[in-house]
């Protein structure tokens, strides 16, 4: 059984009392709560978040890790600082660090790579744009993506290896993706990391404006394992509701 996540993705939002009023609201989940859920706040909160979450029963992801523990390497962050502040999760390879930040393949590869090495839970983010869709290019991105991370570079449990997909264009557009055009993407990663890695109890998350009231469609389709998700997961009303759907 691949017990279903909930990942709140903060992005660059949510100031030190935004993110105290969010747990305050949120309250602490209830022993009944058969998903595991996580919060990413920014660098600069995961201090105050990660206290306070802890008393919630949320766990704590970074949304990004620079493949090194320590060292000279001004403005990156690594494993000792965050382990150190009760990170258990990375984000690696978002959409908005590889266009944005045009972060390339080879080092998506050794943060994959690294996040593993130090026990992180790895929450590895692949999706196409709206331009690969149209040329229907789409499964040959996810397998590019997929295939250079995870090629000889898999050693943590499947439990501890999970992926994101989230299409590009449907990050923050309000535009989700059909329980159809999901499923297949879904499926399609499910056979590959099944046949090329034996990883099929990894857990794949759908992100891409999720919300409450377009959750349930996804995560009862089988090789949806949950949601990472932005925008709804910065109120805790909203993403109270997205636990609990
Ligand atoms: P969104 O972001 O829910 O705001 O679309 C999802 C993500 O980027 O993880």
């Amino acid at each position: 059984m691949r017990r279903e996540i909930i990942a709140g993705n903060w992005k660059m939002n949510n100031l030190t009392s935004e993110v105290e009023t969010f747990f305050k609201d949120f309250g602490a989940l209830s022993a009944d709560t058969k998903r595991q859920v996580i919060v990413a706040p920014a660098y600069p909160y995961l201090k105050t978040a990660g206290e306070l979450a802890r008393e919630c029963g949320i766990e704590l992801a970074a949304q990004d890790l620079y493949p090194q523990p320590e060292g000279a390497f001004t403005g990156m962050i690594g494993s000792k600082m965050l382990k150190d502040l009760g990170v258990s999760a990375v984000i690696i390879g978002h959409s908005e660090r590889r266009h944005i930040l045009h972060e390339p393949l080879d080092l998506i590869r050794e943060k994959v790579r690294f996040a593993q090495e130090e026990g992180f839970h790895l929450i590895f983010c692949v999706g196409e744009t709206l331009e690969e869709r149209q040329s229907g290019e789409m499964l040959n991105v996810l397998t590019t993506q997929i295939t250079s991370a995870f090629d000889n570079n898999l050693t943590a449990a499947p439990e501890m290896v999970t992926i994101a997909y989230e299409p590009v264009w449907a990050i923050g557009t309000g535009v989700v993706a059909t329980p159809e055009q999901a499923e297949e993407m879904h499926s399609f990663i499910r056979k590959l990391i099944t046949e090329k890695y034996g990883y099929g109890d990894s857990r794949i998350l759908y992100g891409g404006s999720v919300k409450p009231n377009n959750i349930n469609g996804l995560i009862s389709l089988e090789d949806i394992d949950g949601a990472l998700v932005g925008g709804a997961s910065l109120k805790a009303e909203s993403f109270r509701a997205l636990v609990n759907a």
